[in-house]
């Protein structure tokens, strides 16, 4: 297995730095990336035997969603063995040979860790509940009945009902932020501490380089246990995300003692050169920035585009705010397993492909380790689903949410049975794709938008100045257009629905990547652009360059 070492460890465009600096992340749904066994869930061996189209793509790090045993309650985010991998997914050896495969091809790994609960099946649970006075019992976060009787506070599951469910045996509630069959670990115990640093230890010496943290904002929970103050009704019959929504979480989510954790896990991996990257719901923008500060976590997905429709006003304030607040620390996205996906979410068809990819490129100049999530660079639509709901959180509202099912369907790889992710049935029951939302189709078609991603990833590689240099916006007239430079670079994204003109403030631009055609240069002076509706173009300077100008 190929190891690397400190000498190796700058980024992974060659720039001196830790190796995520510079570097795009994609994210693997294992269960529907690519499945070598023909049982129709994906697994690691089908992962491995994809590399090389991540690597022809120009990513640079792949996070593996879980793959370890589980009893499936939440599709392996309900974790039971943490250091091993289900028999369903593959071996220990499928993953060996998965790192050693990736770095041979210059691709980093990152694995998906499951900190703020197990699953129900973990011997620590059982092990918890059988014995309630033993030393397992305070691993997990227990409570008496509310004295008239009923879970102990007013907290709601992220998935539906109460965040508490009763052990008839002992009398106590356990508290899960989301099934009943992810206990919450109680994260003020130091033995559940100790054991997480053995957990990523144990996966460092497996040669990952990274960690994906679920629900980092989630661990720490307040010690007295109050209730949240609730804004708004909670009816009968609501999506379970509303009803969460309707609640202030100040006590369930984003305790300051969070950040403690991160600095100890950093403290764990950053002599090992391995990435921490949070998956981080805080509520405002400085609060978020706590996670990524110096000697915590590295980066934070920025996942707030993520509940967005096509609303680029809000889209571009809430991005200029983030990147203000933490300009090295965000991981941007658009999509991963949990949403609705941007083609969809922005009008559907050519329209949401010409959108999504404008806020993509837009992203890829932000700075921080932004991440693709599989079938983004094919512009893919949400899956259609051919019958029943499979996320648990439909089955367990009957349907009072689509749920999470249409972004997590199979990747379309050719127009063979199953679109040739694997020759048995899937695991989840979703029409085919048609060849032209294929990668076989799309690579045979260079003006599909998987090459325009990778294109896109292409530049941002050519020209470092696209994440390294120091952010300067450039103030636009129309809230919905978002204009910076970096050094040798000015980016303009135009997301408005009319042709808008950006002056540069200096002469000697030239267009180096344009997510739409129809951009234009002023010339002879070339410092004005003129970008079309729903565009964004990145520019490349290599004279001398003034302050920039106004819009
Ligand atoms: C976030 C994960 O992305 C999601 O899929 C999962 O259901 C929850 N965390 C709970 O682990």
């Amino acid at each position: 297995m190929t190891t690397y070492t400190t000498e190796t460890q700058t980024g992974s465009t060659g720039q001196p730095g830790p190796w995520w600096r510079g570097a795009v992340g994609y994210e693997v749904y294992v269960r529907s990336f690519a499945d070598s066994s023909g049982d129709g869930l994906g697994d690691l061996a089908g992962v491995t035997s994809r590399l090389e189209y991540l690597s022809w793509l120009g990513v640079d790090a792949v996070w593996l969603t879980p793959f370890y045993p589980s009893p499936g309650h939440d599709h392996g985010y309900d974790v039971s063995d943490y250091c091993a991998v289900s028999r369903r997914h593959g071996t220990l050896e499928d993953f060996d040979t998965l790192v050693s495969e990736a770095h041979g091809l210059g691709l980093r790994v990152m694995v998906d860790i499951v900190p703020n609960h197990t699953s129900i099946e973990h011997q620590w649970f059982a092990s918890a509940r059988r014995d309630p006075g033993g030393p397992d019992r305070d691993r997990f976060l227990w409570a008496d009945p509310a004295p008239g009787g009923g879970p102990p506070n007013n907290w709601l599951s992220h998935f539906g009902g109460p965040a508490w469910t009763l052990d008839e045996a002992s009398g106590q509630y356990w508290c899960h932020l989301f099934l009943p069959e992810q206990p919450d670990l109680n994260w003020r115990n130091p033995r559940v501490r100790d054991d997480f640093d053995a957990i990523l230890e144990w996966w460092m010496d497996r040669g990952v380089d990274g960690f994906r943290v679920d629900v980092a904002h989630g661990l720490v929970k307040d010690v007295q246990l109050r209730d949240n103050p609730q804004i708004a009704p909670v009816v009968a019959g609501m999506d379970p995300f509303d009803a969460f929504d309707s609640f202030e979480h100040r006590h369930d989510m984003d305790q300051s003692e969070n950040v403690e954790i991160f600095r100890r896990w950093s403290q764990v991996c950053a002599p090992r050169r391995a990435m921490l990257l949070g998956e981080v719901n805080a509520p405002w923008p400085d609060r978020m920035a706590r996670y990524v500060q110096a000697g915590a976590l590295d980066q934070a997905f920025f996942l707030q585009s993520a509940f967005l429709g096509w609303d680029p006003e809000t889209l571009l304030t809430m991005v200029r705010v983030m990147h203000d607040a933490a300009p090295h620390g965000i991981s941007w996205v658009l999509s991963n397993h949990d949403r609705s996906r941007p083609v969809t979410r922005f009008g559907g068809g050519d329209v949401g492909v010409r959108r999504s990819l404008a806020v993509s490129t837009l992203f890829l100049t932000l700075g921080g380790t932004p991440f693709l999530y599989q079938g983004e660079e094919l512009g893919l639509p949400d899956g259609a689903l051919r019958a029943g709901f499979h996320d648990p959180v439909s089955v367990r509202n009957a349907g009072a949410t689509h749920g999470r099912d249409g972004c997590r369907t199979p990747m379309p790889w050719d127009s063979s049975t199953h679109n040739g992710f694997s020759a048995g049935a899937p695991w989840i029951d979703a029409e085919s794709r048609p060849p032209e939302q294929t990668v076989a189709g799309q690579r045979a078609d260079p003006g599909a938008p998987l090459h325009r991603y990778r294109d896109l990833l292409a530049v941002r590689r050519r020209h470092p100045d696209t994440w390294r240099a120091p952010l300067e916006w450039i103030e636009a007239s129309d809230p919905r257009v978002a204009a910076l430079r970096r050094g040798t670079i000015a980016v303009v994204a135009n997301l408005s629905e009319r042709t808008t003109s950006v002056r540069l403030g200096s002469p000697g631009w030239q267009a180096a990547f344009a997510s739409q055609p129809g951009c234009r240069l002023d010339s002879p002076a070339n410092d004005t652009v003129s970008v079309p509706a729903e565009t964004t173009v990145v520019l490349s300077n290599d004279g001398p360059l003034a302050a920039p100008g106004v819009a």
